[in-house]
């Protein structure tokens, strides 16, 4: 019988964890404080802490971190965003629903990161920010997109949401730049699969400015200060105390979680050696100088994708496509005007590219069954 190896597994986890779990939710459900309250702050001030920022601020979900972050920035119609096309929906949804325009910058085909050599082609007078994607759990190239920012009078929002702990050439042998605090917002989501994932929806938006982060607050509570007098007009964007609580529990392994998918990103590294040297057109990932990547996803390129991913589920190995489609090229951007071929390292991607299970307590035997039926694969 063969052995089935789903894309992620979050019941092995919660085995793991289930009494605290448990009882962290008890200490919530005996205060009947469901909404905000001090777990949620001290979640605030443990990610802010973990990322070195000065305030961070819980929200409902990673794509309200994003629309929270343009609204506090004033980013609305007539407007324009750059981002790469090669992200979640969010990334650009957010600044639809603002009524601003995303405006797409391809990607560097080895990080899967926006191409910031590409960036001041596409700014206008009408550009107000970029969002870097932090995709798959390692940074974008920040320096060079900083300086361009800057010159510009730009902002930067970083879309961190996949990369919670992930840094940018660290500076000393000890840290580095964290994720979420280049920028003058970092966006995390806490969406279940995530390296630090709730039990539902959940995000959280990080940044050193005082104002910014009052804005932030404010406008993730309908903008009411004090109580049912409206300063701004804003959302309804509370991150639950019951997810907070299942947060702060996860939290405390959140680092030895990020070295379990390190070790398994390095051993699949040195599985698929053999395989790389012998077969044309399969590509591991690239860890861009001296980054942290914390490897959300271990995403391999290979020019056979479809009939390799069809085989491996057949084979009872669970895969996945993040995107099939870049963002440039879905029904409802036909208004922006792209077309195939206008991003070309991006759409090319998208047809390449496929995400192996990897999580913490996937094990050795899995892997090597994951490596081994993909060497079975090439050997058809
Ligand atoms: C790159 C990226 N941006 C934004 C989001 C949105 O986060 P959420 O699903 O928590 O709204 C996600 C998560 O799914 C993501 O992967």
């Amino acid at each position: 019988m063969k052995t089935k190896i789903p894309f992620f597994d979050l019941a092995v986890q919660f085995k793991s964890i289930e009494e605290e779990v448990k009882s962290a939710l008890d200490e919530v459900f005996r205060t009947q404080q469901f909404i905000m309250g001090s777990k949620v702050q001290v979640l605030e001030e443990t990610i802010a802490g973990y990322c070195g920022t000065r305030f961070a601020i819980g929200v409902a979900s990673g794509s309200d971190a994003l629309l929270l972050s343009l609204m506090a920035l004033g980013i609305g119609h007539g407007d324009e965003v750059l981002l790469p096309p090669f992200t979640f929906f969010a990334t650009a949804g957010s600044v639809s629903r603002l009524g601003a325009t995303p405006v797409f910058v391809d990607i560097d085909p080895e990080t899967y990161n926006i191409d910031p050599s590409r960036i001041e082609e596409k700014i206008s007078s009408k550009t107000k920010a970029i969002i870097p994607v932090h995709l798959f759990g390692q940074c974008a190239d920040m320096n060079p997109l900083l300086k361009i920012a800057k010159e510009r009078k730009i902002f930067v929002i970083e879309d961190a949401a996949q990369a919670l702990g992930a840094e940018y050439q660290p500076v000393s042998e000890k840290s580095g730049q964290r994720a979420g605090q280049m920028g003058e917002f970092g966006c995390f989501s806490f969406y279940p699969t995530k390296n630090l994932g709730a039990f539902g929806d959940a995000g959280m938006v990080v940044t050193d400015s005082t104002d910014l982060s009052e804005k932030v607050r404010l406008l993730r509570a309908h903008g009411s200060q004090p109580k049912y007098f409206h300063k701004w007009i804003g959302i309804n964007s509370r991150l639950d105390t019951v997810q907070a609580a299942i947060l702060l529990v996860k939290f405390k392994y959140l680092e030895k979680w990020t070295g379990e998918r390190q070790r398994k990103a390095e051993r699949y590294r040195l599985l698929f050696q053999e395989l790389v040297s012998s077969v044309d057109g399969i590509r591991l990932p690239t860890v861009q100088y001296q980054n942290r990547h914390i490897f959300h996803q271990y995403v391999i390129r290979v020019r056979e994708r479809d009939r390799l991913r069809e085989f491996l589920a057949e084979e009872g190995i669970g895969t996945d496509i993040y995107y099939p489609l870049p963002l440039h090229l879905q029904e409802c951007y036909t208004s922006l005007r792209y077309r195939r071929g206008d991003l070309p390292n991006s759409e090319k991607a998208s047809e390449e590219v496929l995400a192996l299970p990897i999580y913490p307590e996937l094990t050795e035997d899995q892997q090597s069954a994951v490596v081994d039926r993909i060497n079975a694969f090439y050997r058809k």
